[in-house]
């Protein structure tokens, strides 16, 4: 597998954890990275995990960044793709490639609150609850085929850094279950959604 972030990376390892205590059978075979000043590259580091940055400012334009993304994939043998925090609008084409192969997590119940500011949106909507989504990425922003969603409610007097807390903590549950059903063949995107076999 390979794990896409820009930020701090508390997804990352947490799956890297996993990884290593033998939670998840896989092999994170490659971190790749949208931003030199990452706090996620120094965590991939202790883990002594293989890490490429890869900044679009870079390359003359979009498709061509994701064409050397699908290269490095590709020399690495990566079977699937885990968005932890990657704040970049993968290609069409890149998508059309990896086609339900790319699975990302998102701090709302989707569709509700898609966007980069979710967890504080649904707060300032005073909504009862918000939640964490893990979904298959397609061609739009945090629209593709639901694989799991755990609900997290707002409580009476919370902050907005309670929730945050809470919201990830989540996150560092949910993860880990969606990946160990695509690591399985569980998953089988139909027109209706996705399919849990058994
Ligand atoms: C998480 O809240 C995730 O849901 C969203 O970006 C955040 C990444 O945090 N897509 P981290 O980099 O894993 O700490």
């Amino acid at each position: 597998m390979a794990i896409f972030v820009s930020g701090t990376g508390t997804n990352m390892e947490n799956i890297a954890r996993r990884v290593q205590s033998g939670d998840l059978d896989c092999e994170i075979a490659l971190v790749v990275c949208d931003n030199r000043a990452a706090y996620a590259l120094e965590r991939a580091r202790r883990f002594g995990l293989k890490c490429i940055v890869i900044e679009r400012e870079d390359f003359k334009n979009k498709a061509e960044f994701d064409r050397v993304i699908t290269e490095k994939l590709r020399e690495q043998r990566v079977d699937g793709i885990l968005l932890a925090g990657f704040m970049r609008i993968l290609g069409p084409d890149f998508v059309r490639s990896w086609r339900w192969k790319i699975l990302n997590i998102h701090p709302s119940l989707l569709p509700k609150y898609p966007g980069v500011h979710a967890i504080r949106e649904a707060f300032e909507a005073k909504e009862k609850d918000t939640g964490v989504t893990i979904h298959f990425v397609d061609e739009g922003v945090d629209t593709g085929p639901i694989i799991l969603q755990r609900k997290v409610p707002i409580e009476h007097g919370d902050t907005l850094e309670a929730l945050e807390a809470r919201v990830h903590a989540t996150e560092y549950e949910l993860y880990p279950e969606a990946i160990k059903l695509f690591l399985a063949g569980k998953l089988v995107v139909e027109k209706e959604g996705v399919k849990i076999v058994q």
